[in-house]
């Protein structure tokens, strides 16, 4: 239903003429052209953001804002700078209230299963896990590569547990791709 009053929104919208009123339209769409009108995006350079945690979304909202988070080539950056301060937590609530991305097909045997399991990752990004650790289930398998080797390699440094993600993903790169199509092929459990 909420994605029918969200269509039924945009169809109805008035069409974009010379006095298009930019502040007439919900901020998330704004995010819409990466991230997807509904947080599902279709590359996966850009992460889902559906059903991910809201205490998850508005520290990244944070961190790219206070400039703590900007390895992605300043996108973000340039984004969240233009968003009015009152619609940070309408977007985090729209995200974080979509219907999670559905999984990826398991990859061909359970290598990245059993790293998994033996790292204990799911014991925090878990359904039970905090509100700002996020969910890494159902996420773009190339997305979750590319921060564990921003973790890995000292790129992504923002968080208190970056230190933390540092060692634990000292793995090769063969390795860390077997655990992110591993994670991406699990259903997300809310
Ligand atoms: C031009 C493309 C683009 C637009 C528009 C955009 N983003 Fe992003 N966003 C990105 C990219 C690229 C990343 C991944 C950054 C990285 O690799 O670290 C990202 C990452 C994020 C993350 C971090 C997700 C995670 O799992 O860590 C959040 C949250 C986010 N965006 C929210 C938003 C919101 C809210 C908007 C609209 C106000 C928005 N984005 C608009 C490109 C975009
Ligand atoms: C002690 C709890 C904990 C454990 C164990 C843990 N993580 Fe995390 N992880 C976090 C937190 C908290 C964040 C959010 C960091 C931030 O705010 O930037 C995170 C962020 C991430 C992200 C970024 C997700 C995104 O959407 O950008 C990835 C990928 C990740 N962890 C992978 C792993 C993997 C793989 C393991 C197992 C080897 C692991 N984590 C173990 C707490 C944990």
């Amino acid at each position: 239903m909420k994605k029918l009053a969200a269509l039924l929104a945009l169809f109805c919208a008035p069409p974009a003429t010379a006095d298009f009123d930019a502040a007439s339209y919900p901020p998330h769409e704004t995010c819409a052209l990466c991230h997807g009108l509904f947080g599902q995006s279709h590359t996966d350079k850009f992460p889902h953001l559906a059903g991910q945690k809201p205490g998850y979304i508005r520290a990244q909202l944070d961190a790219f804002l206070a400039g703590e988070r900007s390895n992605d080539g300043g996108q973000m950056v340039s984004i969240v700078t233009e968003l009015k301060h009152e619609d940070l937590p309408v977007v985090v609530k729209w995200f974080s209230e979509q219907d999670p991305p559905p999984p990826s097909p398991a990859p061909p045997d359970d290598a990245g299963m059993v790293l998994t399991a033996e790292a204990g990752c799911l014991d925090c990004h878990g359904a039970d896990g905090a509100d700002d650790v996020p969910y890494l289930s159902a996420q773009h398998a190339g997305y979750l590569t590319k921060q564990m080797r921003d973790f890995r390699d000292g790129k992504r440094t923002h968080s208190p547990v970056a230190g933390d993600h540092h060692q634990m993903l000292q793995k090769t790169d063969n390795v860390l791709d077997q655990i992110a199509a591993y994670l991406s092929s699990v259903e997300r459990k809310e």
